[in-house]
């Protein structure tokens, strides 16, 4: 293991967050190996391992007081092995599928549905479903949720969980709209100890968050100066940032 592990990770995110805005948007999440299937990891006192895969949930609150909130899952080594490429290409597929489905009059859980079964499906190709993909995402199955236990996604403005107060019909029963800012983040959390899954998989997390406006005429992913794929995060590890 090299550097301060999870904490001066957080730490160092939140020094920049402080200095080029108000500060942190939410508790900094970052989660390595068998941390990364717990949704928000925020108590970031694990090391990180060359071999973990680390999942970072960060944002930066600007001055004007709205948050980001994005996540990117990196290789901590600067490469996937195969097991945590084969994780982090099905939650690829089911990011770009949520992404798709997001533009102006279209129900607001749409893109829910959409990633949810890339996902179904892909889990029922590893064999880790009980049913068929139809029986998972029928009202009664929902068998993947096991791997993904929240929504794809969320308003996002001045709180990181923007009107989470709001009644059905203003939420998740009305249809998106030009000026709307949602976040689109599929993952999938298979946690160490989970006996469903087989040895390979266990401790594996991964999650891509962008965050999205609605446009008139479709969406503009905000955060989409970020790699998606696991090529594209490799190469941009190996790149030296600018601050
Ligand atoms: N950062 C919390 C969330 O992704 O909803
Ligand atoms: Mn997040
Ligand atoms: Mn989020």
């Amino acid at each position: 293991m090299r550097g301060g592990g999870e904490r001066w990770l957080q730490g160092t995110f939140d020094r920049h967050a402080r200095t080029v805005g108000n500060g942190p948007g939410y508790a900094t999440i970052v989660g390595s190996g068998k941390h990364a299937p717990t949704l928000h990891w925020v108590r970031c006192d694990g090391p990180v391992a060359e071999d973990d895969l680390l999942l970072l949930d960060m944002g930066v609150e600007t001055r004007s007081h709205y948050t980001a909130d994005v996540t990117r899952t990196f290789p901590a080594g600067g490469t996937f092995s195969p097991v945590q490429r084969q994780v982090h290409d099905l939650v690829e597929r089911a990011h770009r599928a949520g992404l798709a489905a997001v533009g102006p009059g279209r129900p607001f859980t749409d893109f829910h549905h959409a990633s949810m079964e890339v996902i179904a499906r892909g889990l029922h190709d590893w064999g880790l479903l009980p049913v068929s993909v139809d029986e998972a995402l029928g009202d009664r199955g929902q068998h993947h949720r096991r791997y993904l236990i929240c929504g794809i996604g969320h308003h996002l403005g001045l709180d990181v969980h923007d009107c989470a107060r709001s009644t059905y019909e203003a939420y998740h029963g009305r249809t998106m709209a030009p000026g709307m800012v949602l976040t689109v983040e599929p993952g999938l959390y298979f946690h160490a100890h989970d006996l469903t899954v087989p040895p390979e998989l266990r401790g594996i997390g991964a999650r891509i968050e962008d965050d999205v406006l609605v446009t008139a005429d479709g969406s503009d992913v905000l955060s989409g100066a970020l790699p998606l794929d696991a090529p594209g995060l490799e190469r941009w590890m190996r790149t030296p940032q600018s601050s």
